[in-house]
């Protein structure tokens, strides 16, 4: 497999409605990173870059990550656009993470920026619509929020505690995000409130899904040998996993689970040199309340059905037994779409180096990411140690 991949610095701009635009968004997040590296790094070491986004309301179409190269001030390397939809950040890291294992690259860029606040709602549904099955289930009026409500009301059908357990998640995860300056809401909810809150696909609520958002993150990777040229506390990248299943839920065998996560936890664990167990935070991709309840049975950290149960008892709190998106999640840290794989990234850089300050995870020593593209048509997970 060829080197280790560590990562040396990572910056995150604010989500949220921000005036700034894409290109601004992505020179704040690169620069963030470049300051948090501990003994500098200078951006003509940079190798190769990345760029995760969808290039929502067709700001760039084609060709965007020349623009990441320029805003980076390291015009000339090669640069990468990738796009899975949401999970782009998660799948962009992959490519960073890969580009360094050849021994090729000493500093490797990967970066996810959306700007999605500035058009209409009509656009705005048309820009998230094609990220899903556009064959039928837009033809036929499906929204994500429509999609995961299905997938709700089926899970919810087997198991009837459900909507308190994914009530349960938007409060935890507002919890979180109070304490996260970057997090598009810095406010609490109690669970009354994600009851009563308005109706957007039944049986989810506004408070059930996560917001729409503009924002960009970065991370620099290195190869572990000369990681402590830039800092005495790498995180190291341990294993990667990755997986794929039909674009259309229509088409699966089963609403409840997502085969792609299923498939790059098995990867991913295969390769690591630790087990679930192992785990002190996950980042995972809870779009909307009910994917992270999927999202644990998935990974393999509760059987079927068991979310509910791991969830109402408290255990994924940021102060529980296993606790997941310390950072508010894209519940209540946001969601600007190429922007999130990355920030998930980021978080746990901060995590693993005792860096997240008010939200700080005790021992936080070995972390899990996980990110979806769409209804589950793309997955990636990446596990992380501390050095
Ligand atoms: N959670 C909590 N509060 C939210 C929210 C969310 N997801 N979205 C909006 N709000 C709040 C706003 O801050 C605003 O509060 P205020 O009145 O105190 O200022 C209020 O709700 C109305 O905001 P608005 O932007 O008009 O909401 P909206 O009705 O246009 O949009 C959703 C709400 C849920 C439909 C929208 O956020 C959405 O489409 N989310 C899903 C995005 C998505 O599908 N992403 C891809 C996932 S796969």
């Amino acid at each position: 497999m060829g080197h280790r991949a560590a990562i040396v610095g990572a910056g995150h701009t604010r989500f949220g409605a921000v005036p700034e635009g894409p290109r601004a968004l992505l020179r704040a997040a690169v620069d963030g990173a470049f300051a948090s590296v501990d003994r500098g790094a200078e951006r003509r070491a940079v190798g190769e870059a990345f760029l995760a986004t969808i290039g929502f309301g067709g700001w760039q179409i084609g060709n965007a990550a020349a623009l990441l190269a320029e805003e980076a001030q390291a015009p000339g390397v090669p640069a990468t656009r990738v796009e899975n939809a949401c999970a782009s950040g998660g799948y962009a890291l992959r490519a960073g993470v890969r580009a360094v294992e050849t021994g090729a690259r000493d500093l490797v860029l990967v970066a996810g920026v959306e700007k999605m606040t500035d058009v209409t709602s009509a656009r705005r549904r048309y820009w998230l619509g094609v990220s899903g099955d556009t064959a039928w289930e837009r033809a036929a009026g499906l929204t994500f929020a429509g999609v995961y409500g299905l997938l709700a009301s089926a899970y919810a059908h087997d198991h009837p505690e459900a909507p308190e357990a994914m009530a349960a998640v938007a409060v935890k995860n507002h919890e979180n995000g109070a304490l996260n300056p970057n997090a598009h809401f810095q406010k609490r909810v109690s669970r009354a409130d994600v009851r009563s809150a308005p109706r957007v696909a039944d049986p989810l609520g506004l408070y059930d899904c996560c917001p729409v958002s503009d924002g960009a993150a970065a991370v620099l990777l290195a190869p572990a040998e000369s990681a402590h040229r830039y800092t005495d506390t790498p995180v190291y990248v341990e294993a990667l996993g990755a997986g794929s299943d039909a674009l259309a839920v229509q088409e699966r065998p089963r609403l409840t689970e997502f085969g792609a996560t299923r498939r790059a936890a098995e990867e991913a664990f295969r390769a690591a040199p630790f087990d679930r167990t192992a785990l002190s935070l996950l980042e995972v991709h809870d779009c909307f309340t009910i994917a992270e309840l999927l999202a644990l049975e998935d990974l393999g950290l509760a059987g079927v059905g068991g979310a509910v149960e791991l969830t109402l008892s408290g255990a994924t709190a940021r102060t529980g037994r296993l606790p997941v998106n310390p950072d508010g999640g894209l519940k209540a840290k946001g969601h600007p779409i190429g922007a999130t794989g990355v920030s998930q990234v980021y978080e746990i850089f901060l995590q693993l180096r005792a860096a997240a300050g008010p939200r700080q995870v005790p021992h936080a020593e070995r972390a899990l990411a996980h990110n979806v593209g769409g209804a589950g048509a793309t997955a990636s997970v990446a596990l992380f140690a501390r050095g």
